[in-house]
């Protein structure tokens, strides 16, 4: 089938909260071993609402950070959220698309991709242009999905049923939900060097009921962000949707129930 273009997740107020929930709840995943202390002029591709870049600013303050982002929609939130940070000349916003950017070569001594190379429908070109505007010798973190790691017991065929469609429609959208096994290549292609990989592993089961039920409300709110566009292409129902809730429901009240997920950070150097 043809590939189409577009944004799974879209652009509504309520998936823009949740991109602000989601950066906090995965913070200490995401940025353990995040290291740009020695940094100051940090491109940030595919901000979004500036959730990462407040958590970048509180770990890292004294970077400067150029935030690029195609939606108008997501950097009008972003404006709003990150108002004192613009005020005090810490971060610019500029609508552009990352494929093609108007910055000047070796511009940037780092850059910083979150959740984003899934949704482009060619990321080394991405890359390529993220490696132009950046100096030698800075550095590029980039955090993304491996979505065929995830599982969870007691077995749930609806939930698996839905994690294919959500997956192919971001597929046929031109995005890559398997983004994070793929960075290594990638890096290499767009020409980066000193490439390092590691695979964040979240494995909850009862040995820690708490961070288990929240990964699994953060997880069933990631899902159903993808219920408009999936009824939308006609791919499921209403009445699985409920089967959905149901078996989820099912997974948070089960004593023994585990959720496994990985995605994938790589660090590289021009
Ligand atoms: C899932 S959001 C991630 C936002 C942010 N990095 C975070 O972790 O909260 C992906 C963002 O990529 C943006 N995006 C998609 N394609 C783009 C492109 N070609 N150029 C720039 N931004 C793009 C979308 O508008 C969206 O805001």
């Amino acid at each position: 089938m043809a590939k189409k273009s577009g944004y799974l997740h879209g652009y509504s107020k309520k998936e823009q909260q949740r991109l602000y929930k989601q950066a906090r709840f995965l913070e200490k995943y995401v940025y353990n071993g995040v290291n740009l202390k020695k940094n100051k002029n940090l491109i940030e591709v595919g901000c979004g609402v500036g959730a990462q870049t407040e958590i970048l600013l509180e770990h890292f303050p004294k970077l400067k950070i150029t935030c690029v982002d195609a939606s108008f929609e997501q950097l009008k939130q972003a404006e709003k959220h990150l108002k004192k940070q613009i005020k005090k000349n810490k971060v610019d916003l500029s609508l552009q698309n990352a494929m093609q950017m108007d910055f000047k070569n070796n511009t940037f001594d780092s850059s910083f991709l979150c959740w984003f190379l899934e949704h482009v429908p060619n990321p080394v070109k991405v890359l390529k242009e993220v490696y132009r505007v950046m100096k030698k010798g800075g550095v590029i973190y980039c955090t993304e999905v491996k979505n065929s790691s995830f599982f969870v017991d007691p077995y749930s065929p609806t939930i698996l049923n839905y994690w294919f469609h959500f997956n192919d429609v971001q597929w046929l959208m031109g995005g890559d939900p398997f983004s994070g096994a793929k960075l290594g290549n990638w890096l290499k292609s767009a020409g980066f060097k000193k490439i390092e990989t590691k695979v964040v592993s979240l494995f909850l089961d009862s040995r820690d009921k708490k961070t288990r039920a929240a990964f699994l409300n953060e997880w069933t709110a990631l899902m159903l962000s993808g219920v408009p566009a999936l009824l939308k292409e006609k791919r499921i129902t209403h009445r699985l949707v409920k089967e959905l809730k149901r078996e989820i429901t099912i997974l948070k009240k089960t004593k023994n129930s585990v959720f496994y997920f990985a995605f994938v950070q790589a660090r590289a150097v021009k």
